[in-house]
């Protein structure tokens, strides 16, 4: 076969249906609530914590509700392309493992690759802002934590600390079960939405309606570059699709998961977003905590303590949610021999893939003590636009190349809906600084070169790709795959 084929080889459906079958690797431990929680937990976060204020008063105004909307819009038609693959092929790595099903291995590899700026880039952004709000938290009772150990060396201190005792806080957490980590995220989760409904009900008594004329003070392209910044909200959902091989009973749960924490995660920002905007000026709205600043202006600083704690919270599942979903787009390609063998060992103990919760740790904190927050929401935001890019496309070809797969749930509307979740990612990346495209040819560039002096040479791939149409055996739809934990189900019931 030659090099350019080799790139391009499929991985075979079959095989990626007996990995997830298989004894022996990740336990099924998960069902619909925690997949709900697990996606609710990595959406709402730094977005609507931190980057409404911002987006409001520079770019959309009380608008800013449309641009939720519309980036909600392109999220939702890439999660019901997500839910389809996700209920068809419950393996781990998401949009990594569906792109090498559906395009081949150097597509597949470029999507994993840019995994990592939404996953590992954003968890720095996320990290960061947990060590800001502990900071505020702690001032508000009268503790100032000192300079030198909550800035990093290029912000005029020694170390940031904060974000490095959560990253290993929440690395420890993960690599001693899934079980326990799905737990601390319903409880992180519950947190925050009681603060984001607390923020709501409390608000809506305060708004006052000519805070919201003009509505649309920048016009429609406000909205759209509102919609192209804010889209950071909605990266995460897609950590739900990477848990496909721990879930009890994939083929049901996942598609509850990844559909319903959107559709609820949209709700609330809408409604926080009018709220924030009905009670606050827009261009007051310039700040990293925008939700406290309407707070205080409301005369209720007491809620703002509350903020900061349903905003740890939220940040906290958030790296939860990140950790998860990149460990087990590692896991996958240590699997098909594109990464070192390192990153798809398990612990013999806990069954998680430890040795990629330690390497992706390590790399979070060394990053949040490096970069720039402000470039890092953008370059997060690309990458998951890129991955949907692919995701969508894939779903196109394996519907041509595997028509008769069992589909429990099957995205709506073929092709209109792949073709609108595409045309939407594409235009959302056009409305991000150009800066954001070349620093992502640069990654490219960079992931490229590792490809061809690594996974390339070492890729498991298959002598032989099956034929086209290759006969399947149907699974029963909804119903549990043998591999399930059982001590793990018995401790969660
Ligand atoms: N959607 C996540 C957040 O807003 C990344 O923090």
């Amino acid at each position: 076969m030659n090099g350019w084929r080799r790139m391009f080889q499929r991985k075979p459906v079959e095989v990626l249906l007996q990995e997830g079958r298989a004894r022996g690797g990740l336990k099924r431990t998960l069902g619909a609530l925690d997949l709900v929680a697990l996606g609710v937990g990595g959406i709402i976060g730094t977005g609507i914590f931190v980057l409404t204020g911002v987006a409001a008063a520079r770019y959309a105004g009380p608008g800013l509700a449309v641009s939720f909307l519309i980036s909600g819009t392109a999220a939702g038609l890439a999660a019901l392309v997500y839910a389809e693959f996700a209920s068809m092929l419950p393996a781990a790595g998401s949009a990594y493992t569906y792109t090498y099903a559906s395009l081949g291995e150097l597509p597949a590899w470029l999507i994993g690759w840019n995994l990592i700026l939404e996953y590992i880039v954003a968890s720095a952004a996320v990290a960061i802002g947990w060590g800001s709000y502990l900071a505020d938290l702690l001032r508000s009772f009268g503790l100032i934590l000192p300079k030198a150990f909550t800035a990093g060396p290029l912000a005029g201190g020694v170390l940031n600390l904060p974000p490095v005792f959560i990253i290993a806080l929440v690395a420890a957490i993960g690599i001693t079960g899934t079980r326990r980590s799905a737990n601390l995220t319903h409880l992180m989760v519950t947190l925050k939405l009681g603060v984001v409904l607390l923020f709501i009900i409390l608000g809506a008594t305060r708004i006052n309606s000519a805070n919201w004329r003009p509505f649309f003070p920048f016009g429609p392209a406000g909205v759209m570059h509102g919609a192209a910044i804010i889209f950071f909200a909605y990266v995460g959902f897609d950590a739900v699709a990477a848990a496909g091989e721990e879930v009890k009973n994939p083929r049901r749960d996942l598609t509850i998961g990844i559909i319903g924490s959107l559709v609820l995660s949209t709700v609330l920002y809408v409604l926080v977003t009018l709220v924030l905007t009905g009670m606050v000026h827009y261009p007051r709205l310039n700040t990293a905590s925008p939700i406290a600043t309407a707070l205080l202006s409301a005369g209720m600083g007491w809620a703002s303590a509350l903020v900061a704690i349903g905003a740890l919270a939220g940040l906290t599942s958030v790296l939860l949610a990140n950790l998860f979903a990149q460990s087990r787009v590692f896991f996958a390609m240590g699997r098909d021999g594109l990464l070192p063998p390192l990153f798809a060992s398990l612990s013999s103990r806990f069954k998680t893939p430890a040795a990629s919760l330690g390497i992706i740790a390590a790399g979070v904190t060394s990053l949040a003590a490096l970069i720039p927050v402000e470039v890092v929401a953008q370059l997060a935001n690309i990458g998951t636009l890129s991955a949907f890019l692919f995701v969508s496309a894939g779903l196109l070809v394996l519907r041509r190349r595997y028509p008769q797969l069992p589909r429990p749930f099957k995205t709506p509307f073929v092709p209109w809906t792949p073709l609108l979740a595409m045309a939407f990612s594409l235009y959302l990346i056009a409305n991000l600084p150009p800066v954001t495209w070349i620093r992502l040819a640069l990654w490219l560039a960079v992931g490229i070169a590792v490809y061809l002096f690594y996974g390339y040479r070492h890729s498991k791939r298959l002598p032989v790709e099956p034929a086209a149409g290759y006969p399947l055996v149907p699974e029963p739809a909804a119903k549990p795959l043998p591999n399930e934990s059982e001590p793990e189900q018995k401790k969660s019931s």
